[in-house]
């Protein structure tokens, strides 16, 4: 009975997707609030293998309404791929909404994307090339075009006519290239919004309808809290806001109908592309954890920056996301390592120790993390179903992160697997059945 927020408590690939799809059961609809198919998860149910990007992994529950909201960005030829091929494999999408207010990522994002990382060189930031970026540039400089618009072909021709003509100015003039023609992308794209039209509605409506009248709503973030355009690691960060306050922009509903935000951490730190990252591990014990835990990228299939669970970034997501618990993950992974750092601070090359993230992180190649050292694991613990079954310097990793983190862990998740989840006390159950006196 609650709507909750699920967001990534680190850089992303958390593993958000399996929190979303373990608690899918107790409420009747799942809401994509941002990013765009620059996301990847993967579930797993059986020895089935789902990988999305763009569609919500509710879609994996008959039951649910699945909404792709207006936070989001959305390029239509991909969509229409993932949709097909879900499609394929017996997923049913008539319960797939998707916002009039979401904007459409058009080839112009996508090629502009590629050649800004280019002309950046070695300062690039390592974005995936999908056209996130660009496409949230032209939402925020009014020259983008939303879904509701997009499938209207005469609203559609114009809006595109306005911004190509911008975009063929930069493309000719700035970077030489030959300008993008009206007519060939405009008749492809047309296919894509004939496609895609029957989903398209005014979700906040929807949204709050459901927020007000059914059994809640799961807030499905992409990414994690350090790559948010405004609290993230500037300027290496997404072009969106992944944190709890994006589930609210992005999908219309107001802060006072949400009752919970999880935060999902894995129990080491992974990052994709540039940027800070204090406990990166280039050692064999950062192979270890990139081979053992799969840590490639769904989407780019590039190799993913490994290295120690960071604690102080944990506090400053439990605090900008005000989060009721975390769901910490990837335990397994750990396993057979003779020792495991935490990092529980930063040392300045000044020689003063920082509890918090600095403001100005992002350029802080001086700092060092300070770690705790903690016994380490041998056995498997992927079949572990509760607590007491872990092996004791297991459990004795997780209470310490407890304690680190200052915020309580509601799930422990063992492998990917729905049943590799442990659920460690009444947090989730007084989650669910939290309601609050809604109009
Ligand atoms: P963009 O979102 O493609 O513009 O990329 C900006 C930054 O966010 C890059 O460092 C990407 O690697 C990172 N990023 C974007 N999406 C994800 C994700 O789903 N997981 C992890 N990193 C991501």
């Amino acid at each position: 009975m609650a709507n909750i927020v699920v967001v990534g408590a680190q850089w992303g690939d958390e593993a958000k997707g399996k929190v979303v799809d373990y608690l899918a059961p107790h409420v009747d609809m799942v809401v994509r609030f941002g990013g765009g198919n620059n996301a990847g998860h993967s579930v797993t149910v059986g020895t089935e293998l789902y990988k999305f990007h763009l569609v919500p992994s509710g879609i994996l529950n008959p039951h649910l309404t699945c909404v792709i909201a207006d936070g989001v960005v959305i390029d239509p030829g991909a969509l229409v791929v993932e949709i097909d091929g879900h499609k394929g494999r017996g997923l049913n999408f008539e319960n797939l909404r998707i916002a009039a207010g979401a904007h459409v990522i058009l080839p112009y994002h996508r090629l502009l994307d590629q050649l800004a990382e280019e002309r950046l060189g070695d300062g690039k930031l390592g974005t995936t090339g999908r056209g996130v970026g660009p496409a949230y540039t032209d939402k925020a400089a009014r020259i983008g075009i939303r879904m509701g618009d997009f499938v209207r072909p005469d609203r559609f021709a114009e809006r595109l006519k306005v911004a190509l003509e911008q975009k063929n100015a930069i493309l000719t003039k700035v970077f030489n290239l030959e300008p993008l023609s009206f007519e060939a992308l405009y008749k492809e794209y047309s296919e894509y919004a004939a496609k895609l039209r029957p989903y398209v509605h005014d979700t906040a409506a929807l949204v709050y309808e459901a927020a007000v009248n059914s059994r809640g709503i799961l807030f499905e973030g992409a990414q994690g809290t350090l790559l948010d355009l405004d609290l993230g690691t500037y300027p290496f960060v997404t072009s969106s806001h992944p944190t709890a306050g994006g589930a609210c922009v992005g999908t219309g509903i107001g802060p006072t109908m949400i009752d919970a935000v999880i935060g999902v951490a894995k129990a080491y730190t992974t990052r994709v592309g540039s940027g800070v990252f204090p406990t990166e591990l280039l050692d064999e014990t950062g192979n270890y954890i990139r081979e053992r835990g799969h840590e490639y990228g769904t989407t780019t299939g590039r190799p993913r920056r490994c290295g120690w669970l960071d604690t102080v970034i944990l506090r400053f997501a439990a605090r900008v996301n005000g989060l009721t618990c975390l769901s910490l993950g990837h335990l397994d992974v750990l396993a057979g390592l003779d020792e495991v750092n935490v990092c529980v601070a930063y040392q300045t090359s000044e020689g003063e120790t920082l509890r918090d993230l600095p403001a100005d992180f992002s350029y802080r190649t001086d700092i060092q993390p300070i770690y705790e050292t903690l016994p380490g694991w041998k056995e498997d613990v992927s079949a572990a179903t509760t607590l007491a079954e872990l092996p004791a310097n297991a459990q004795r990793y997780v209470e310490r992160v407890q304690e680190l983190a200052e915020t309580r862990i509601g799930t422990l998740s063992v492998g990917p697997g729905r049943e590799q989840t442990i659920v460690l006390d009444k947090t989730l159950e007084e989650i669910l059945a939290s309601t609050r006196a809604r109009r």
